[in-house]
C-alpha cells in the first residue's frame, strides 16, 4: 500500500514495528510521539533508530513529530508533514499511542483517562479536520474483564471493565463508534492481546522475568498461577493492524480480536521463559492483585474471515525471538 500514515505511538513497541512494515511496504510514515515518562526514552529512542535504518533501507519516508498527541497542533504539523511526503493522495491514521499499564492505571486513573480518552477525541478530531481517509486504533484485551465465557468473541457484553486503563479502552471504542456514525470515517478498534516480542515494554512480565531469571533474581507472581493469558506474537499483531488498514473500507466501523487463540498458563509461561533463559526460575509469591484479569482467550473467527489475520508464531519460537534480542541489544 502506497500513501501515507500517521502513526502515533511510532517510538513505542508495537508502534515501531508497525512502523518498518509500512516503510518495508513503501507507505511514508509520519510518526508522532512524545517519550513520555512511562518507561525511559532511550529505550523508545533505540526503538526509532530501528525504524530510521529501515526507512534508509526501503527508501520509503520517515519523518517524527515530536509532540502531545493529545494536542490538536501536533496533529496539524503530523498532516502537514504527511501532504509532503504523499504519493498517493490518502492519508490515513493508526494511533497506538497510550498509557497501557493496567495496574499503574489504579493509582493514576486521571492521566490514563488524559491519554487515553482525550487523546483518542483529540485524533478523532483531527482525522474529520483534516480529511484523513481512515483509522485504525489500538484497543486491548482487558475490555473482556472477567467475562465468564471464552474465547472472547466480538459481540460478547463488555460493560464491566475491571481497571481503569480497560474502562478508557472501552470508551474508546465508543467514542470512535459515535465519531464514524456521525462524520463517515471508517474506523477499525483492534483488541490486541498481550503482545510479546522484540522491544516489549520493560513494564510487561516477559520481559521483566527474562531480565529477573537471568540475573538469577526471584521473580514475582501474583495469585494462584492458574491465570492465563492469550500471547500475541508482536508480527502477527503487526500483520493484523495492516489488514484492518486495508479492509476497514468495506465495513465502515469494526471490532477485531487480535489474538492467538492460544492460552497459556503463568505456571507454563514461566517455565517456558526458564527453558528460553537456560536457568531455573525462582518465584516469589504474592497475593493477587487488582486489575488484573483471571484469563484472556481470543476468540479469531471473525477476525480470520474478514482480516485473513493468520498468527503464525508459536509461544516457544517467541520468546525465543524475543531472548536473543535482549541479549543482543542488553535490554
Ligand atoms: N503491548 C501489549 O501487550 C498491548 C496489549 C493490548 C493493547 N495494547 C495497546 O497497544 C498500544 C501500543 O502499546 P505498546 O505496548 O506498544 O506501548 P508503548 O508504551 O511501548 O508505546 C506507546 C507509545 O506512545 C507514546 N505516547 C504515550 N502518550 C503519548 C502522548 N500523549 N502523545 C504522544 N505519544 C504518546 C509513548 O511515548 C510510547 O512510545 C497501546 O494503545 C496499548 O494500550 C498493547
Amino acid at each position: 500500500m502506497k500513501g501515507a500514515v500517521l502513526l502515533t505511538g511510532a517510538a513505542g513497541f508495537i508502534g515501531s514495528h508497525t512502523a518498518e512494515a509500512l516503510l518495508t511496504r513503501g507507505t511514508a510514515v509520519v510518526g508522532i510521539d512524545n517519550f513520555d515518562p512511562f518507561y525511559p526514552a532511550a529505550l523508545k529512542r533505540a526503538n526509532l533508530a530501528a525504524v530510521e535504518a529501515t526507512a534508509k533501507r526501503t527508501g520509503s519516508r520517515f519523518v517524527l513529530i515530536e509532540g502531545d498527541l493529545a494536542e490538536p497542533g501536533t496533529w496539524d504539523r503530523a498532516a502537514a508533514a504527511a501532504r509532503q511526503s504523499n504519493t498517493d493522495g490518502s492519508v490515513s491514521a493508526i494511533h497506538l499511542a497510550a498509557r497501557a499499564g493496567v495496574r499503574p492505571s489504579i493509582d493514576d486513573p486521571v492521566t490514563w483517562a488524559h491519554v487515553n480518552v482525550v487523546g483518542t477525541a483529540v485524533a478523532l478530531e483531527a482525522a474529520r479536520r483534516h480529511g484523513l481517509a481512515r483509522m485504525v486504533i489500538a484497543s486491548s484485551s482487558s475490555v473482556y474483564g472477567n467475562c465468564p465465557t471464552a474465547p472472547f468473541h466480538e459481540e460478547l457484553d463488555v460493560s464491566r471493565p475491571i481497571s481503569p486503563y480497560a474502562a478508557t479502552k472501552r470508551a474508546c471504542e465508543l467514542i470512535a463508534y459515535t465519531h464514524h456514525a456521525l462524520h463517515g470515517t471508517p474506523v477499525a478498534m483492534l483488541r490486541f492481546f498481550t503482545v510479546f516480542g522484540p522491544r516489549q515494554r520493560p513494564d510487561l512480565a516477559i520481559n521483566l522475568f527474562m531480565r529477573k531469571i537471568a540475573a538469577g533474581q526471584p521473580i514475582p507472581v501474583f495469585g494462584d498461577m492458574a491465570t492465563s493469558r492469550d500471547y500475541t506474537f508482536v508480527g502477527d499483531t503487526v500483520s493484523g493492524i495492516l489488514a484492518a488498514l486495508e479492509r476497514i473500507d468495506r465495513h465502515g466501523y469494526r471490532i477485531w480480536n487480535l489474538g492467538h487463540d492460544h492460552p497459556v498458563r503463568l505456571d507454563e509461561m514461566i517455565a517456558a521463559i526458564g527453558r528460553a533463559v537456560g536457568r531455573e526460575p525462582v518465584l516469589d509469591r504474592q497475593p493477587p492483585r487488582q486489575g488484573d484479569v483471571e484469563r484472556t482467550w481470543a476468540d479469531l473467527t471473525r477476525s480470520r474471515a474478514e482480516l485473513g489475520y493468520d498468527p503464525k508464531v508459536s509461544f516457544d519460537d517467541g520468546l525465543a525471538a524475543q531472548w536473543a534480542w535482549m541479549q543482543q541489544s542488553g535490554r
